[in-house]
């Protein structure tokens, strides 16, 4: 394979160049030496304030860092990616999930396509729907009103759905309990069902390419439970919903022309969120909520594509990343949001960020030669404090975080949440300070046990605090992550928009799926030890 990497641009050298002279720069020190570095390396945008000081950079890493994405045309690949170029180089597609919040405006910036008439027709589709759902005047096919929406599909057709709702769940209407399918495991799936009454139950597919094995069995067998529940002639046409940008599989499942909603090709699965993946959470949310949730996600992307680098959040966040990764080698990065409403914000990142990235070709198919994107994990705090910060704070490995919180709670004023806090703050402090063996000292510990007190600080973070976990501040939050990814694979030269590392396994499950099921098992066409799984599965599955 040829070879290629950004490693022998001039500018890549500099900042190389520059981080071999103070790689062993101490947190501490810096702060020691310039008493104002938390306000120098922190910006307020919009309610975001984002500070980024308790990191090993100084004002010209920076520089160095902004030097290097513009070398690499950053701002040229940032008007790419909203007018529609062609980012998915090996699929041939743009990714215009920042037009599909755009919908405000009276022309989208893709004015007079096919994209515009998607976005807003389905839209509008969406808004009549939920509308019809909330007040009761859309109901199941005996007549009775909608309760429960279950929602099926796995990826980027489920994780951002989830964490969104979990995350907004105090803003959205009680009388509709929604729930999420997407592994395949039917205890899960029939413990979801036991707690349903068909004839309230509608179901929303969500599958862009509308074959997706794990959400066409779930389908299948959502289908069979309600039919053999409903007695009416037709279960599906009032029960199910599709999503999905294939409308001739959803049409051919036997789903009605009405109720499917378009998405468009250009929306890829993990960027999803802000499309009409998530009519459930316009359901819970209603219009207007919801709405605020887009705009969030919009006044991003406005942020992203006019600030300039240097006071640019995802720009900013992404080249720390690159500064982590690919100067320190750090090989891991942790994302800790503090409050339980987003429990599944890390999962939703751990597929945005690594389906995106987790690449090592280039665009132009040469390998990279450099890292790309670092084992991205995580949980909320406190939880996490009480799992694996040990390893953050004492572990061999230095690993990045980036510390969100939000500075209100949804009850008002909260000793709770400022407790929450009181731990997010302090958990970046002792990252970056940590407890000096000369302190353990004066304060009269054993000696014996003072070196396993010691925590030498010096780890980086990042922290993030919004006003409050509102529509409007996930829609931000979300965005600057997304965009993140972007500046990411901007630098590494990678296609951010592809996933087909993942393709590969989804065929080999499919033939393994056939052998496993053959009327005579005798399976020889493997390697020894995938051979040997598959007969001992087989022997054991059937025995009594
Ligand atoms: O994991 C591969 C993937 O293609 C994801 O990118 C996507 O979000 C998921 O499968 C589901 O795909 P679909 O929406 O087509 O069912």
């Amino acid at each position: 394979m040829e070879k290629n990497s950004i490693s022998d641009l001039t500018e890549w050298k500099t900042v190389k160049n520059h981080f071999e002279e103070i790689k062993s720069i101490n947190i501490e020190k810096l702060f020691a030496k310039d008493n104002k570095r938390g306000k120098t390396f922190s910006l307020y945008e919009d309610g975001i304030y984002f500070d980024y000081s308790k990191n090993q950079l100084t004002e010209e890493s920076v520089d160095l860092l902004v030097k290097l994405a513009k070398k690499v045309s950053l701002g040229e690949k940032i008007e790419d990616l909203f007018n529609g170029g062609k980012v998915n180089a090996t699929e041939n597609r743009p990714a215009l999930h920042t037009v599909s919040r755009d919908v405000f405006s009276d022309k989208s910036v893709i004015s007079g396509t096919d994209v515009e008439q998607i976005v807003s027709s389905t839209y509008k589709k969406m808004q009549k729907f939920s509308n019809g759902i909330v007040s009761g005047e859309r109901k199941g096919g005996t007549g009775k009103r909608i309760r429960n929406i279950v929602n099926i599909g796995i990826g980027g057709s489920y994780l951002g759905p989830l964490m969104s709702y979990c995350a907004l769940k105090r803003y959205g209407s009680e009388g509709i309990n929604q729930y999420f399918i997407s592994n395949l495991d039917r205890t899960f799936s029939e413990n979801v069902y036991k707690k349903l009454d068909p004839e309230e139950t509608l179901f929303i597919i969500i599958s862009k390419s509308f074959s997706t094995k794990e959400t066409m069995m779930n389908a299948g067998s959502a289908v069979d439970w309600l039919s053999n529940r409903l007695k009416i002639t037709n279960p599906i046409k009032d029960h199910f919903i599709a999503i999905t940008a294939k409308k001739d599989n959803a049409l051919a499942f036997g789903i009605q022309e009405d109720n499917v909603f378009e998405i468009g090709e250009w929306i890829g699965g993990r960027f999803s969120v802000s499309s009409a993946v998530n009519l459930s959470l316009m359901i819970s949310l209603g219009r207007e909520k919801y709405d605020r949730f887009l705009k969030g996600f919009h006044s991003v992307d406005n942020h992203f594509r006019y600030a300039p680098f240097r006071r640019n959040i995802p720009v900013l966040l992404g080249l720390i990343g690159i500064w982590n990764r690919n100067f320190f080698g750090r090989s891991a990065a942790a994302v800790i949001p503090y409050g339980e409403e987003l429990k599944y914000f890390t999962k939703y990142l751990q597929q945005l960020e690594m389906e995106s990235n987790g690449k090592s070709v280039d665009i132009n198919g040469k390998s990279v030669l450099i890292d790309t994107v670092p084992v991205i994990f995580g949980d909320r705090g406190t939880n996490a404090q009480h799992s694996f910060f040990q390893l953050l704070h004492q572990g061999t490995d230095i690993i990045p975080v980036d510390f969100i919180g939000f500075a209100r709670s949804g009850k008002g004023r909260d000793e709770f949440h400022d407790m929450l806090i009181s731990n997010m703050i302090a958990q970046s402090e002792a990252l970056a300070f940590g407890v000096e063996e000369e302190k353990l000292r004066i304060n009269g510990r054993d000696e014996k046990i003072i070196p396993h007190l010691v925590c030498r600080g010096n780890r980086p973070s990042n922290t993030m605090v919004m006003d409050e976990l509102s529509p409007y501040f996930l829609g931000k939050l979300i965005a600057i992550y997304e965009h993140k990814v972007f500046v990411q694979g901007v630098i590494w030269n990678i296609d951010s928009f592809d996933q087909w590392g993942v393709e590969s396994g989804k065929r080999l499950s499919e033939k393994i799926f056939s052998e496993l099921n053959s009327e005579k098992p005798d399976v020889k066409n493997h390697d020894s030890s995938t051979n040997a799984l598959i007969d001992h599965y087989i022997k054991l599955k059937n025995k009594d």
